[in-house]
């Protein structure tokens, strides 16, 4: 089932976590919640996330009247509810009547009864409770006037369960695959070590040097974790069909393949906790949340939700330093930039007891709005209130990076010469920090979902599993007049973790072929120099780190050779034309300074648009949110100090206020500004 529809809210959502059932027994509380959130210019708030045990105290007894209650306050108050299933933690009595439900470790031990987010994905007892429930949902709350938006359990993951159940829908998944156990075993190299399965009974994913068991492993535990997702839709989707469904994402290295699970959701949300301060400097984080958010809007190419941030601090990153003035804003802000269509908290309140009761919160222990986080919340707040008419608009991109996540847990299992310090995921960072630099919106794609047509630029770090025919849709978008950049350590392998024979598959689109990798101790020096009048105007000479393709051309040009070492002399940037367009390959890991120039020559030849035409300070960035008749310019500073930002001459005018502005800016440390363009 795909998803059902675009979730198209009228206004920018502002709200919280609210854990209303831990407050039951402390009305004066409940009521004071109710002033504060208005006070707060909150309008929606997730409610019934982990209540379970206070919806369903013992089986088949059902207690609704105090979510009733939420509802109806909400409602009363003018706030909309995005209303959870509770799947996200089990109650006790469940756990000790159906074993089941539990997951499994991969020593057969069976998990006690313990934490949340610990269910087994296949069990069907587990599925059957929760359709029920979600059906009791779903019937009860249909047309209640609160609800907005079903927020279906929460951050589910992909702890494997080594159950029996798990392990018999492995197999089965298996047999669909492949058909057969012969091709299973083709496809995972099994006669390596003496691993060939005679039968289907024998495989068992705890084996890490079968990297292609491990990988399918992988793919069937983000399988099952979607299947289960979609059981519990169901009766949502029966019940209520005019109701839109999320599930709250988190950072893409947690196993899910979410390029897959969009496809299902009719909002992509998810949960940030980026670790403000942690770095000497800010604005490399700034940077990274950039790079998220605009994963979250390009798993569907639509604006998405925040649906969980820190007001201040958490309490499980080790070190986490309450929000400096003017970051939390500036921080909320920037996921809006990006596209998302609301800023939103874990938590409204801070819990009283249990593991999160230090976590950060609209409102802490002190139970009043008289602190500086209830009122940097309460200034989103307003502002939000006062943007509204930017919902629903989008970022666009002409360029995109292939961030493919199936790539990432390929390569992460491959052991190579240099297995330290692959960093896939820091490289695409690497890759998308210059256009975040100058103001350049970048979208993500995957190797099976994307469609290449928007862009003119696509850019392939360490592409180094080659699936679903990419390489065929890469050159024929290259063919058509496209530009792609691919780095060393790409087309290695196929889709099964098969390493390619002969010829590799890039060759005719690249031009050239690999020969070895040289990889480099910290002690080493290796550097590229450019090749005069080369494609890009580069320049001198810059250093090279980690891996370092060796490779000879066929009718690809280099660019710049190495400057050291036995090959020295040989090409490590190369450009070839093919068809009407022109593929790069960087052969070696490069710096900072490198990847700046190349795609700032790159993007003054493509003619990329810059969300402001201005050279902008360094740790300040700018982004452009638009529909066919507005355009709202966001200017964000990552810097504790103020900055100058030339407008140069285009009439602006403040979102807000519309008083114009023209020359110089100034952006006050952690300053944001959002801006219209007058037509
Ligand atoms: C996650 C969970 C929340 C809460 C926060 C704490 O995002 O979804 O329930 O535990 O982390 O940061
Ligand atoms: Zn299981």
């Amino acid at each position: 089932m795909k998803s059902i529809q675009v979730f198209q809210p009228e206004f920018l959502l502002h709200g919280a976590d609210y854990n209303y059932e831990q407050w039951l027994g402390y009305p004066d509380i409940l009521a004071e919640d109710f002033r504060l959130i208005r006070e707060a210019k909150c309008n929606v708030m997730n409610a019934g996330i982990f209540s379970w045990a206070m919806l369903e105290p013992a089986e088949g007894e059902y207690h609704f009247e105090w979510l009733d209650q939420l509802m109806d306050s909400l409602a009363e108050n003018g706030i909309r509810a995005i209303l959870a299933t509770p799947s996200g933690a089990k109650p006790a009595w469940m756990s000790q009547v159906y074993p089941e439900i539990r997951l499994v470790d991969e020593h057969g031990r069976r998990e006690p009864h313990r934490l949340r987010h610990n269910h087994c994905p296949t069990s069907p007892i587990y599925r059957q409770k929760v359709k029920q429930m979600n059906t009791l949902l779903a019937e009860r709350y249909k047309e209640h006037p609160a609800l907005l938006l079903w927020h279906v359990s929460n951050e589910y993951g992909a702890h494997g369960c080594h159950c029996g159940l798990c392990y018999a829908a492995f197999r089965k998944w298996l047999q669909e695959r492949y058909g057969s156990l012969d091709a299973l075993n083709h496809a995972w190299w099994t006669t390596f070590w003496s691993h060939r399965y005679t039968d289907w009974s024998q495989i068992e994913p705890v084996d890490r040097s079968v990297h292609g068991l491990m990988l399918d492993w992988m793919r069937f535990i983000s399988d099952q974790v979607i299947d289960f997702y979609l059981a519990e839709i169901e009766p949502l989707q029966e019940i209520a069909p005019d109701v839109p469904i999320t599930t709250n994402f988190m950072q893409p290295n947690v196993g899910l393949d979410y390029w897959k699970f969009a496809q299902y959701v009719d909002v992509v949300s998810w949960d940030s906790y980026p670790r403000w301060h942690s770095q000497q400097e800010e604005w490399p984080i700034g940077l990274k949340t950039a790079f998220f958010h605009d994963l979250h809007r390009s798993y569907k190419r639509q604006p998405f939700l925040l649906l969980e941030s820190t007001p201040s601090v958490t309490n499980w990153q080790g070190i986490s330093r309450p929000k400096k003035p003017g970051l939390h804003f500036l921080s909320s802000l920037q996921a809006v930039a990006h596209g998302s269509n609301g800023v939103q908290y874990f938590q409204w309140r801070q819990s009283r007891g249990g593991q999160e009761k230090f976590h950060g919160a609209v409102v802490g222990h002190v139970s009043h709005g008289h602190t500086r986080i209830f009122q940097e919340v309460t200034a989103v707040g307003r502002y939000l209130a006062q943007l509204g008419d930017l919902v629903n608009t989008c970022n666009r991109a002409e360029v995109a990076i292939l961030y493919d996540l199936q790539n990432e847990w390929a390569l992460n299992l491959a052991q190579l010469p240099r297995s330290e310090e692959k960093h896939y995921q820091e490289r695409c960072v690497a890759h998308y920090q210059p256009f975040w630099e100058k103001g350049i919106t970048v979208d993500l794609i995957d190797s099976s979902t994307a469609d290449l047509s928007p862009y003119k630029l696509i850019v392939a770090p360490m592409l180094y599993m080659l699936r679903d025919g990419i390489e065929e849709r890469l050159g024929r978008f290259v063919h058509q007049g496209g530009t792609l950049v691919i780095t060393y350590l790409s087309g290695l392998v196929d889709q099964s973790d098969l390493c390619f024979i002969g010829d590799f598959p890039l060759r005719s689109l690249l031009g050239l072929w690999v020969e070895e990798t040289d990889v480099l101790f910290t002690h080493d020096v290796q550097s590229l120099e450019a090749v005069p009048n080369n494609d890009l105007g580069l320049k001198g000479s810059y250093p090279i780190t980690h891996f370092a393709d060796i490779i000879h051309l066929d009718r690809a040009q280099a660019m710049a050779h190495y400057g050291h070492d036995y090959y020295a002399g040989y090409p490590a940037i190369t450009v070839n034309h093919y068809g009407n367009g022109r593929s790069f390959y960087i052969a070696a890991r490069s710096d900072r300074r490198f990847l700046h120039d190349f795609y700032s020559s790159l993007s003054h030849q493509l003619r990329l648009p810059q969300a402001i035409q201005t050279q902008l300070p360094t740790g300040v960035t700018a982004q452009l949110r638009h529909n066919d008749s507005k355009q709202y310019l966001f200017l964000m500073n990552f810097q504790p100090t103020s900055q100058e930002i030339s407008l140069g001459e285009s009439d602006y005018r403040d979102a807000l206020s519309a008083e114009r502005l023209r020359g110089v800016l100034e952006l006050e440390g952690y300053g944001l500004r959002v801006l219209r363009l007058d037509d």
